[in-house]
């Protein structure tokens, strides 16, 4: 079988699912964002918090890579990494972006798009400690997405890391940051096994609070 037919019988969006009662959703969208999020929790979905990042590099071309939300709140939604990075590059560059989750067993996606900032340096060493000692002495790297000459240099990298951490526990690499989206679109997609998926999208005005809603053609 070539792969094109392989691909061919693959089920998509079979379905069943939840009907999407658009009519009874908030006038705002991180209350419902919530709402989905939790559900993709309960139902047990392995990395509910994983989304995928886009953001556009200096010749405007896109690049995207998969993230773990830190958190929802008024800034907006939280991912953290280091500013030393290409998508820290590009995001210094061009403080915009698209994050996009999927929730496959519940046939539900959001996209979010808005501007990105970046949240204090408490919030950012905060999280940096947060982390288990691995990740810091990976992160204290600051080398992410470099070329890597071979597994020896890696080792001998990490463990130079550790060992600064085990003589200074509260060392913070100080490219470490936690970045905001502040979303200006937001949308919920719910798959319908009939193809009839069920799209809301809530929009504002960059200086506005006031959300509106609209349905979108599937
Ligand atoms: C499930 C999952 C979670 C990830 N979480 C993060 C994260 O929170 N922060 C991060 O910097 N990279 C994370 N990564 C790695 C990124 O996808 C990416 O490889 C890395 O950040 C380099 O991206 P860049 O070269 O575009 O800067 C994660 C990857 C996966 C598959």
């Amino acid at each position: 079988m070539s792969l094109k037919e392989q691909l061919r019988g693959l089920k998509s969006l079979a379905g069943p699912y939840r009907d999407f009662d658009t009519g009874a959703a908030p006038d705002e969208p991180a209350s419902l964002f919530g709402v989905w999020l939790q559900d993709a929790i309960t139902h047990g979905i392995p990395e509910a918090h994983a989304m995928t990042l886009s953001t556009v590099d200096a010749e405007g071309c896109p690049d995207a890579r998969v993230l773990i939300l830190k958190n929802v709140d008024a800034d907006g939604w939280h991912f953290a990494s280091t500013k030393l990075s290409p998508k820290g590059r590009q995001i210094a560059l061009c403080p915009q972006a698209a994050l996009i989750f999927y929730w496959q067993p519940l046939g539900r996606q959001v996209r979010l798009r808005g501007q990105v900032s970046e949240l204090s340096r408490e919030i950012c060493e905060a999280d940096f400690l947060a982390r288990p000692i691995g990740s810091r002495a990976s992160a204290l790297l600051a080398r992410q997405s470099d070329v890597l000459e071979g597994d020896e240099a890696l080792d001998i990298a990490l463990a130079e890391q550790r060992h600064l951490i085990e003589g200074d526990p509260f060392i913070v690499s100080t490219g470490w940051t936690v970045y905001a989206v502040q979303p200006t679109e937001v949308e919920f997609w719910q798959a319908d096994g009939d193809r009839r998926h069920t799209r809301l999208r809530y929009r504002r005005a960059m200086d506005s609070q006031a959300w509106q809603r609209e349905r979108l053609w599937p």
